[in-house]
């Protein structure tokens, strides 16, 4: 059997975090600075290994829990093409996307995996079967997520994303930057998602008026991004910030960084993803984005990644 690699680029949500899991809009892009890379080979050896040397795991698959997330993605793949006896074979894995930061670094793996291994097995899956697949790992990662991750990463294409919705990708009027700035804090989106769950529980009424407000933003978002018009895009973004603050989904981290960001020129900032730790987004010009990058630097960021949207 051929040696099979497969890539998969890493995400962010550029609005309707949170709201999304409630039915309301948001729109997520593919990083492709970062990626999740699977490579699947036969061994002598026997049984089905995995080595992710990121992890610290080199592991025979039957020695590893089966609610572990890179067991569980595996198992799908051969119950899904109903390979009863797989054959001795090894699935390493390698990434460059940071764990638990907001940048998909779950769903990249899992699609990476899923699309390397079904095509090792000389039955690779479509699209469709693959974001599926992610999307179960992706409960196992996160609890109840909305599937923006798997679905973003599988396409690779910006994606305007609602809860069991078809597809939707939009189109980029004006290509724009965005200046990610992580704060090196690991943030579970799990715990994230469970805390704002806790508050929608506590006032229902309240909380589905402050997703409705950021479902609002996100249409909003959409049409100045296919109109181009980043400066409502930048004011866009700090409206949502406001309204993640208000889920307390933020940090001090975080606001010191969005802060930053914005007195150093950025045209408006938020946090990206689960919140609580993670990564900051900034929408920058790309002259101005050496500063902004320093500044996220001098206030606390331990990573920048610069990417293009369009
Ligand atoms: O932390 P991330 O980037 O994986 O994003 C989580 C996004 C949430 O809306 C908070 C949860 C979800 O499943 O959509």
């Amino acid at each position: 059997m051929p040696v099979t690699t497969s890539s998969a680029p890493g995400k962010i949500i550029l609005f309707g975090e949170h709201a999304v899991v409630y039915g309301r809009p948001a729109l997520a892009v593919p990083v492709t600075q970062v990626q999740a890379t699977a490579t699947v080979s036969e061994n002598s050896r026997g049984g089905v290994m995995i080595e992710a040397p990121n992890i610290n795991l080199s592991a025979d698959l039957s020695s590893l829990p089966s609610d572990h997330p890179l067991v569980f993605v595996i198992n799908s793949v051969f119950s899904t093409l109903k390979i009863s006896n797989p054959p001795a074979c090894t699935v390493y894995l390698q990434s460059t996307i940071p764990i638990a930061s907001g940048l998909g670094s779950g769903a990249a793996v899992s699609v990476a995996i899923i699309r390397a291994l079904s095509g090792f097995l000389g039955k690779p899956l479509p699209d469709e079967k693959v974001n599926l697949l992610a999307f179960e790992a992706e409960k196992l990662y996160h609890g109840t997520p909305s599937g923006i991750d798997n679905t973003v990463v599988t396409y690779a294409k910006p994606v305007y994303f609602i809860l069991k919705k078809p597809i939707k990708t939009f189109h980029v009027g004006a290509p724009f930057t965005i200046m990610i700035g992580g704060t090196g804090i690991s943030a579970p989106t799990k715990d994230s998602v469970g805390s704002v769950r806790k508050l929608w529980q506590a006032d229902k009424p309240r909380w589905e008026k402050v997703f409705t407000r950021v479902g609002e933003i996100v249409w909003n978002a959409r049409q100045a991004i296919e109109r181009g018009d980043v400066a409502e895009l930048g004011r866009l973004m700090d409206a949502n910030h406001a309204l993640l603050q208000e889920m307390t989904v933020s940090c001090v981290e975080l606001d010191d960084l969005v802060e930053a960001a914005r007195k150093s020129g950025a045209l408006g900032a938020k946090l990206s993803g689960g919140g609580h730790g993670g990564n900051m987004i900034a929408l920058v010009e790309k002259d101005n984005a050496p500063a902004v990058a320093r500044a996220l630097s001098s206030a606390g960021a331990k990573r920048t990644i610069l990417t293009q949207v369009g």
